[in-house]
């Protein structure tokens, strides 16, 4: 609590109101600097700093974004934009990082962009000028900036000030491929699946947004915490067949049942389809996550990861297991006392080999669901809209979609039922506003034609139903899309910058 007195009064020695009359950049202000990296070597960029991308600034802790643009880099130079954003909190405009996908964007000669976002905790002390301007507010109150859909706003006003000033700057405002993981995945999804959508086009305007278009070439969702809605449904769908989901008072235990209960009507209502064309329904959607994980651990397998058996995974035992010995150096039972094929050299002992095939044919997906639990603790029920008054806390999620008065509340039916109460229809525009999945089918939204969606094989965060989903929604609508559940990756970002960046390049083409 003092932790959080102290951020709140730091915040507010900084925030005032700053309005200008017009959004600003000057091609000369630039200064020059370099960052070293990894591999010893050193890039130059010329960095541009505390650009404010809204004439009305409501958090001048905030709502600006810094631009690196790398020596070289010409008016057609792909744009990087990395959000910071992590628990749906504030992020402030940062500095290019040697260790992670930006350094790295500015080692393959892209313009990184790095915006600030205000949070579901970003915040500042009321004075006697701004509670005399605003009815209501005290002197001496805390006023929460940053509630939902505030850190989608800060980010589509940052790409229209790219566009705004993309002749003056070096970049190309028509490449901008968004990065972020988590909130930071979600903030990513909702940038390349919201694209002038004009639900968020009052809002921008009041706050000074430039008027230009805000739709992305491509974006890169790590573990995107998104569908927050549905998100209980399909944590509670997936994980009640685990053992830790036996262990619970009965009370949530019948949380969890009702909660199961409701996500194949949600999953059938999306009328969701593999790409062999099969219509998705309650009956098949395990067997397409179980594919998934299959997929992953087959990748991981041919790169030469160890996929134990004990996770759940059965293997064939023909080609490959005729040409396997078990690691005791012994033989597999048909080659016992028998011939080898013919050609065949007989191994060497105390070779490290396969106790079994080279190829996953199946998975028991409990087995496995029990495997990802027993590496993290799963979260209560209900996992995202957790506040049930005197029984449950209130969540990250339960904040974000609170007020200015920094109050918490719920955001699903199933919740707000257990509570007596029902949602507001502001509140339900906020989390529609907050929801990539709705705006993908709106014709009145222009989608990012490239998706590279990451989500760990063992992610708990939030249940594999909601990448999948995402990902076949995205698919289905026609989108290039590079969908993985990451083999063994817990919730993660940033993970395989070779194969990002090569992807990058391929789409850059
Ligand atoms: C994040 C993680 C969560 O589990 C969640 O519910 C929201 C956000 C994050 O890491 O950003």
């Amino acid at each position: 609590m003092k932790k959080l007195f102290a951020f709140i009064v730091c915040v507010s020695l900084f925030i005032g109101a700053l309005a200008q009359s017009a959004l600003q950049f000057d091609s000369n202000a630039g200064m020059k600097s370099s960052i070293v990296l990894y591999d010893g070597s050193s890039v130059g960029y010329t960095a541009y700093e505390r650009l404010f991308y809204v004439t009305n600034v409501e958090d001048s802790v905030y709502q600006f974004l810094n631009v690196f643009v790398p020596d070289g880099a010409t008016q057609n130079t792909p744009i990087f934009l990395r959000t910071y954003v992590g628990g749906y909190m504030a992020s402030p405009a940062a500095q290019p990082q040697a260790g992670d996908a930006t350094g790295r964007a500015l080692k393959e000669g892209y313009v990184v962009v790095i915006p600030g976002t205000r949070g579901r905790n970003s915040a500042f002390v009321a004075d006697k000028a701004y509670s005399k301007a605003h009815k209501g507010v005290k002197e001496g109150q805390t006023i929460y900036t940053g509630r939902a859909p505030k850190a989608i706003l800060d980010l589509k006003a940052a790409i229209r000030y790219l566009r705004h000033f993309d002749k003056d700057m070096l970049g190309n405002a028509e490449c901008i491929i968004t990065d972020g993981t988590s909130a930071g995945g979600a903030m990513s999804a909702l940038m390349g699946a919201t694209g002038n959508n004009p639900e968020y086009a009052e809002l921008l305007k009041n706050m000074g947004a430039a008027d230009e278009r805000d739709d992305v070439f491509a974006s890169i969702c790590y573990c995107p915490i998104i569908d927050l809605e549905h998100a209980d449904m399909a944590y509670e769908w997936l994980f009640q067949q685990t053992d830790s989901r036996q262990n619970l008072d009965d009370l949530h235990k019948s949380y969890t049942e009702e909660l199961a209960a409701l996500f194949p009507a949600y999953l059938e209502s999306l009328r969701l389809k593999k790409s062999d064309g099969t219509l998705l329904t309650a009956d098949n959607y395990l067997d397409y996550i179980k594919s998934e994980i299959i997929r992953s651990a087959q990748i991981a397998k041919n790169a030469g990861a160890d996929i134990p058996d004990s996770l759940g995974f059965s293997f064939n035992n023909s080609a490959g297991g005729m040409f396997a010995a078990p690691i005791n150096g012994g033989m597999p039972p048909q080659m016992q006392g028998g011939q080898l094929p013919q050609g065949m050299r007989p191994m060497r002992s105390g070779l490290r080999v396969r106790q079994v095939g080279e190829y996953i044919i199946d998975l028991d997906m409990k087995q496995y669901l029990n495997y990802v639990v027993s590496t993290q603790p799963l979260k209560g029920v209900p996992a995202f809209d957790s506040q049930i008054e005197i029984i449950n806390r209130a969540s990250g999620e339960n904040d974000l979609f609170g007020d200015w008065t920094g109050n918490s509340v719920n955001f699903t039916d199933f919740t707000a039922r257990k509570n007596n109460v029902t949602l507001s229809d502001a509140n339900r525009q906020n989390v529609r506003l907050m929801n990539p999945m709705i705006f993908i089918d709106d014709s009145n939204t222009t989608i990012a034609p490239h998706w590279y969606i990451r989500h760990g094989a063992r992610d708990r965060d939030t249940a594999f139903p909601v990448p999948v989903n995402f990902a076949t929604k995205l698919q289905n609508a026609g989108k290039e899309v590079n969908f993985l559940l990451a083999w063994n990756r817990p919730h993660s970002g940033d993970y395989a910058l070779d194969e990002l960046f090569d992807w990058i390049a391929f789409i850059c083409k």
